[in-house]
Parts: C-alpha cells; sequence; structure tokens
C-alpha cells in the first residue's frame, strides 16, 4: 500500500487559522510533518485547534506535530522573526504554503487604487516575502505550493481579486524557474469554490450561477484541495514544477462551453452538413 508521509520535514502553512489553511495543516500533521502553522492573530485560531485536535486518533498522539505562530504575510520583519525563530529551533524549511489570501468583491469600474493595492499586498507581496526569505533556509528536495484560484485562470468579476491571482501565476513560474537549480519546486493550485468561511456569505445567485458552470456540480471541500497540496509537498511530485493544477470541479477546463453544451443537450442531433 502507498501512502504520502512527510516524517521529519517542515512546512509551514501561511492563513493556517481557518477554512482551507486549516484543513492543510491538519493533513500535513495526520502525513507525520512538523507543521508551523502562522497566521493573524496572538493565538491559535479555534478552527485551527479544532482541526488539530481532530487529526489524533482517541488516545493516540497526533502523527505529526504542530506549533502555531502569529504572522502577517504582507509584514517583512514578520517574516524574518519566523524565519530567526525556525534556525533557532535547528529546523530547515522542506515545504511552504502560501495559502494567506483576501478577496475584494468591487467591480471593474468601481475599484479604487486601494483596493487593488491591498489585495496585492496580501496575494501577491505576501508569498513573494515567504519565499524571498524561507528559501534560504530550504535545501534540494524542499516545495513551496502556491495557492492561486480559478480566478487567475478566467475573467472573474472582482477584478483586485482576480488580477492579484494572475499576478501570483507569473511570480510561482518566476519562482519554479529561479529555484529549480537548487532542486527546489514551485507549484499553484487553483481552488475552485470551496466551502470555507470565505465563500461563506456567497449569494445564492453567485452560489447558483457557479454551481452551473461546474461540471462536478458541487462546492469543494477543503480536505479535497489539501490532498492535491500534500501531493505537491511530498516526494510522490519529485519531477513536478512550474505546474498548475485546478481543483475545482472541472470549473475552468471547459473555457465557457458548458453553457453551450447544457443549452444543446436536449436539442435534436443534427448532421453537421445540415448546420446552415
Ligand atoms: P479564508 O478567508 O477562510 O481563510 C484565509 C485565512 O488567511 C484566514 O485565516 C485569514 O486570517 C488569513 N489571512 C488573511 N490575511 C492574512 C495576512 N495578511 N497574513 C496572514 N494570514 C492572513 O479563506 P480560504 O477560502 O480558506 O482561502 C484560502 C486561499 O484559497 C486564499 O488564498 C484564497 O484566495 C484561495 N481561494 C479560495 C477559494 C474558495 O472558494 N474558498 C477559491 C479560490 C481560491
Amino acid at each position: 500500500m502507498v501512502s504520502v508521509q512527510l516524517q521529519g520535514r517542515t512546512v509551514v502553512v501561511t492563513g493556517a487559522g481557518q477554512g482551507q489553511g486549516a484543513a492543510e495543516a491538519r493533513l500535513l500533521v495526520e502525513a507525520g510533518a512538523r507543521v508551523v502553522a502562522a497566521d493573524l492573530g496572538g493565538a491559535m485560531p479555534g478552527e485551527l485547534a479544532a482541526a488539530i485536535a481532530a487529526a489524533s486518533a482517541p488516545g493516540e498522539s497526533a502523527p505529526g506535530e504542530l506549533v502555531y505562530r502569529q504572522l502577517d504575510v504582507t509584514d517583512e520583519a514578520g517574516w524574518e522573526r519566523l524565519a530567526e525563530w525556525i534556525r533557532s529551533q535547528g529546523w530547515t524549511v522542506d515545504g511552504l504554503v502560501n495559502n494567506a489570501g483576501i478577496t475584494q468583491r468591487s467591480r471593474l469600474l468601481d475599484v479604487s487604487i486601494a483596493d487593488l493595492q491591498k489585495v496585492y499586498d496580501v496575494n501577491v507581496a505576501g508569498a513573494l516575502l515567504g519565499i524571498q526569505v524561507l528559501s534560504p533556509l530550504m535545501g534540494s528536495g524542499a516545495s513551496i505550493v502556491n495557492v492561486g484560484s480559478v480566478a487567475g485562470l478566467t475573467a472573474h468579476y472582482p477584478v483586485a481579486y482576480t488580477a492579484s491571482k494572475w499576478a501570483l501565476r507569473g511570480l510561482s513560474q518566476v519562482a519554479a524557474m529561479e529555484l529549480g537549480p537548487r532542486g527546489i519546486r514551485v507549484n499553484t493550485v487553483h481552488p475552485g469554490f470551496i466551502g470555507t468561511p470565505m465563500t461563506a456569505g456567497a449569494t445564492p445567485q453567485f452560489r447558483e450561477a457557479t454551481l452551473a458552470e461546474t461540471p462536478l456540480g458541487r462546492t469543494g471541500s477543503t480536505e479535497e484541495v489539501a490532498g492535491v497540496v500534500l501531493f505537491l509537498l511530498s516526494p510522490l511530485s519529485s519531477y513536478v514544477t512550474g505546474a498548475e493544477i485546478p481543483v475545482d470541479g472541472g470549473q475552468s477546463g471547459h473555457g465557457g462551453a458548458k453553457s453551450v453544451s447544457d443549452a444543446l443537450r436536449d436539442a435534436p442531433f443534427r448532421e453537421v452538413s445540415a448546420v446552415p
């Protein structure tokens, strides 16, 4: 039987307090990793604490371990403090998940430069700082996973968020190229509509329209994203770098053809020659 094991590996997960980050932290602990879980709050957020408690079978300790550290990913000095603390523990960094992200839903003609800047600071600069500050602690075999979005593969309407996720793709590809010679891999996952606190307030219209574009016809779970992140952090993906993996139920793959397919599904078939 093959199982994905990360024993002896240290992985930093940003935005780990809730949602996808908490699920990633839990799965990594279950795989035996030492997880440095970081988020904005001074104390470990309740959702993360619950996720980690669930990583242990009753009466047994978890296969891996988790330590929580406060980190605002936009704060370069904060990243430096985190790196210094990891060094002081005598650890190297084997994995980094740049998961922290914020959304901003203004449309094209309403968005302000301040909105754009705020989203870029977290979604783009935050990931860049993580790579700049932690990659010196990485050796060959380390793996970085950036969390993009189906918005970064499409013309998703919230323009600041969409532009930030397209920018993150560029950053990821440059990092894969620059760090490849050191044996450090960099890949991106693009979640679609995942049930988390970020999407909890989605309107029924958004939910319905998004699911209509999603061939699997349902939202994804945080565990379904975490599984792909675990694969990309593990040696099973040792020749994969510069890759982008949508975890979106097929939403981005059809490029807009689904509504056409759905509209014609029950229409009578006509030979191509008969089409005007
Ligand atoms: P969430 O809002 O539930 O959790 C995000 C976490 O990031 C929170 O714990 C928050 O405190 C933390 N965070 C925000 N700003 C931070 C900062 N400056 N420094 C450190 N931590 C910070 O979001 P969710 O849904 O779990 O999203 C995780 C990632 O997945 C984000 O990058 C998001 O853009 C992306 N994503 C989410 C989708 C979804 O449907 N939920 C779809 C596509 C992408």
